[in-house]
């Protein structure tokens, strides 16, 4: 496809519990953090600001930044989000500042949730060097992570996503656990397995991000410090049957979760999508087992 998404650039909050994001982001997960009027921002690899968080009730999402590779292909997707009656809106100097990109639109995916797409991120002037994982992130070109979004439909986001932004279908994950029907969809953007994934409705707009260590120690280390400064395991140990990335759960402050990962695989040329019927090939219990 012509114009598409070329990474997930930034994720923004709102957060009632500042200090306790702020803990979390610089003694747990080893970013970098910077506090400004109203709240804070993260960065862990080149792009000078990865997440923002500002204070306020929401405890939720309030934007999912999508990189464009150029101003014309920001164009270009705006044209087909219009022909698709999708309605955005030009984000003023004040919000791309806020986002440290040269500019923006945004707009709602077909469930609510907050989109943005933006070219010209900052990038930093000093090379990220965490204080806590000497290996550092695996981002850059592949994206910050991932995230799990809320949606109402699943084929309804999945033609979104890709018809409409041009994300392309990893795989999806589908079973039964007693009487759910789990149904998940995987997206991606670049050679990150995916960027985004989705599977049904959710009370917040997100259920986690995903951010990878790029050394297994680090993995380690970053659990050792959770433990050490209260921060809650959500979900143990696992690893997933599609990207095969060994992962925990954190429990964030704002009642959704992180998920920390290592390893697993990359998008690859053929990709050919297929479908697992479960969500661990070993691990992840959440003590309901
Ligand atoms: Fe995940």
């Amino acid at each position: 496809m012509s114009d598409s998404v070329a990474q997930l650039g930034y994720l923004g909050f709102e957060v009632s519990d500042l200090e306790a994001w702020v803990l979390l982001c610089e003694r747990v997960l080893g970013f970098e953090v910077a506090r400004n009027e109203g709240g804070f921002s993260c960065r862990y690899d080149s792009y000078a600001q990865r997440l923002f968080f500002s204070e306020g009730p929401a405890d939720d999402l309030i934007a999912v930044g999508w990189e464009v590779a150029s101003p014309e292909e920001l164009d270009g997707l705006v044209a087909r989000l219009a022909e698709q009656g999708v309605e955005t809106r030009a984000g003023s100097e004040v919000e791309a500042r806020a986002r440290r990109v040269t500019r923006l639109v945004s707009l709602r995916d077909p469930t609510g949730n907050p989109l943005e797409l933006f070219v010209g991120p900052e990038q930093s002037q000093t090379p990220f060097v965490s204080r806590y994982s000497a290996g550092g992130f695996v981002a850059e070109e592949q994206g910050l992570g991932h995230v799990v979004v809320n949606t109402r439909d699943n084929r309804e986001h999945e033609r979104f996503y890709c018809d409409v932004l041009g994300l392309n279908v990893t795989d999806h994950i589908e079973f039964e656990a007693g009487k759910h029907h789990i149904d998940l969809t995987f997206l991606h953007a670049n050679q990150r397995h995916h960027s985004v994934a989705f599977g049904g409705p959710l009370k917040k707009s997100i259920h986690h991000f995903g951010i990878q260590l790029a050394d297994f120690d680090d993995l380690g280390r970053l659990v050792d410090r959770a433990a050490r400064r209260g921060v809650k395991i959500a979900t143990p140990m696992g690893r997933h049957p599609n990207d095969k990335m060994v992962t925990v759960y954190l429990e964030s402050p704002s009642g959704f979760e992180i998920e920390i990962g290592w390893g697993g695989v990359t998008i690859t040329e053929g990709w050919e999508p297929t479908t697992y019927d479960r969500l661990s090939l070993w691990g992840h219990w959440s003590g309901q087992a």
